[in-house]
């Protein structure tokens, strides 16, 4: 192991390398794939801005990579196997070493935190793992990784009581992800994020609220998305709560809207739902994922909320905001789940009228509770229940989005896309839908400004709108 490194005190030299404890850093390519949710994207955002006083600028071309990152998943096996492909393609990126060119490969994330050790014996070709608590400790690795360390792995948990961290964010749009809280503490059975995320830890509202408001007025931040496994959870320990939270950043003059994901449908208190009737930049979307329709099965998932308690939030919800829209995850095939308990999940769909669902074949995950249930049910069944899910949601969803037809939306831009060979942009509704618009004319660039839209035409998937006023990168109020 080599010596500890400040690297606070970083030289640069004439040739432009950069000194850092006796070695010298030369620009390099870093080449991050991200899987996951967007605690992951978030992190690696985090993990980029530690890695530019190093030296490394980042590239998307795997080819040019020096310095490769995978930040994992380990949510459903099908996560774990992209990732086990991709690394294994890596070989090839590593094999340049034998050209004199120096590539160092790193596993990051939920699968590093739980399997670094079996990943470092099996892939040759990585040099270090690390897991989700040690993001911000990630310089100092790659500092070990240059000074010649080998299949090392960090993994260990911040053992402090607080969790403070000053938001990271270099992609210079109006849009940033802030963390509020970290780890989960419920142990849904059949989920591994406890596990790979650890205890849960809220940031002070004081902490958060400078933080955002320092990111609006020097980084052009508008639209904030505050992020937790389980943000319901946020501040319980030390007396605080997501709905205060909310009310304190709604004070910060130029921020104008406030998403926050994902929450847990046992905690959504009647405080909050207030505050979602109240708030004028909370935005008017909610992912509320339910899991199932059936309190059966919502008792196996240890999910602590019977599908009456899911429908009555919903209706206060909806009471309290009527331009609330709803979206959830659903997860198909839980073991055991008779045929009756997946029809309840069917009716579920059609009573709670979500704008969209994600949803899942149950995937068993080693060392959580559902994995150890003796299990029925077979890939075919599992496979067909999934697939009536999405048709129906489908079908529903038609009807939920034909209802915007006629109604004129605000919209943040995004960018724009060829559709039949015609450009059209593309923003966000506050209720988290995309609706794709012309231009006024051809050379308008619309990118990150706010726009009024008419929406003229909906579909279960796609929305049509028309221009009724741009309001430039700032909002117009009269
Ligand atoms: N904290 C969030 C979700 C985290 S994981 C919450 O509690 O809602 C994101 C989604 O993945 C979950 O909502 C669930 O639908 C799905 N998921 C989690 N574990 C799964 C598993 N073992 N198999 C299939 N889907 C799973
Ligand atoms: Fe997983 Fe449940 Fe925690 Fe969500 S609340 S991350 S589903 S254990
Ligand atoms: Fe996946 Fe970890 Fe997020 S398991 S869903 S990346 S918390």
């Amino acid at each position: 192991m080599t010596n500890e490194v400040n690297l606070q005190d970083i030289q640069t030299l004439d040739n432009g390398n950069k000194l850092v404890g006796g070695i010298e850093f030369p620009p390099r390519k870093v080449w991050v794939k991200t899987y996951g949710c967007q605690m992951n994207y978030h992190d690696t955002e985090r993990i980029l801005d530690h890695l530019g006083p190093l030296n490394f600028t980042q590239t998307d071309k795997k080819e040019d990579a020096d310095f490769m990152i995978f930040n994992t998943c380990a949510v459903r096996d099908l996560a774990n196997q992209k990732f086990y492909s991709h690394l294994g393609e890596s070989k090839h990126q590593k094999a340049k070493e034998k050209q004199g060119r120096d590539v160092k490969i790193a596993a990051g994330g939920c699968i590093a935190q739980t399997e670094s050790k079996e990943l470092l014996k099996k892939y040759k070709q990585l040099d270090f793992a690390f897991g989700t608590d040690v993001i911000d400790n990630i310089g100092e690795m790659v500092y070990r990784a240059y000074a010649g360390d080998k299949k090392f792995a960090v993994t260990s948990w911040d053992r402090s009581d607080n969790y403070s961290i000053q938001t990271k964010i270099n992609h210079g749009t109006p849009q940033a992800f802030v963390n509020i809280i970290k780890g989960c503490d419920k142990f849904c059975s059949y989920c591994i994020v406890p596990f790979t995320r650890g205890r849960e830890k809220s940031r002070s509202t004081a902490e958060i609220v400078n933080d955002v408001a320092r990111l609006v007025k020097y980084s052009g931040i508008q639209e904030v998305t505050l992020l937790g496994q389980n943000v319901n959870s946020f501040g319980k320990k030390n007396g605080e709560s997501l709905a205060g939270l909310i009310m304190e950043l709604e004070k910060i003059d130029g921020l104008e809207l406030i998403r926050y994901t994902t929450s847990h449908p046992y905690d959504i208190s009647d405080e909050l739902i207030e505050v979602h009737g109240k708030s004028k930049k909370l935005a008017n979307h909610l992912h509320l994922p339910v899991q199932s329709g059936s309190s059966t099965v919502l008792q196996r998932m240890l999910r602590e909320y019977s599908i009456e308690h899911y429908l009555e939030r919903l209706e206060s919800i909806r009471a309290a905001n009527p331009d609330i829209v709803i979206s959830s995850d659903i997860i198909a095939g839980f073991p055991n789940e008779t045929e009756e308990e997946h029809k309840e999940t069917l009716d579920l769909l059609r009573k709670a009228k979500f704008d969209f669902i994600y949803s899942y074949n149950y995937s068993s995950r080693p060392g959580t509770k559902a994995a150890r249930m003796d299990d029925v049910l077979t890939k075919d069944i599992r496979g067909r229940r999934l697939r009536e899910i999405q048709a129906l949601q489908l079908e529903l969803q038609e009807d939920v989005r034909k209802e915007m037809v006629g109604k004129t939306y605000r919209v943040l831009v995004e960018g724009f896309g060829m559709m039949k060979g015609i450009k059209k942009w593309k923003g966000r509704t506050s209720c988290h839908r995309i609706i794709h618009f012309l231009p006024e004319n051809e050379q308008q660039n619309l990118q990150w400004q706010w726009v009024d839209l008419k929406v003229t035409s909906a579909t279960a998937l796609s929305c049509q709108g028309e221009i009724i006023k741009v309001h430039g990168k700032k909002i117009i109020r009269q």
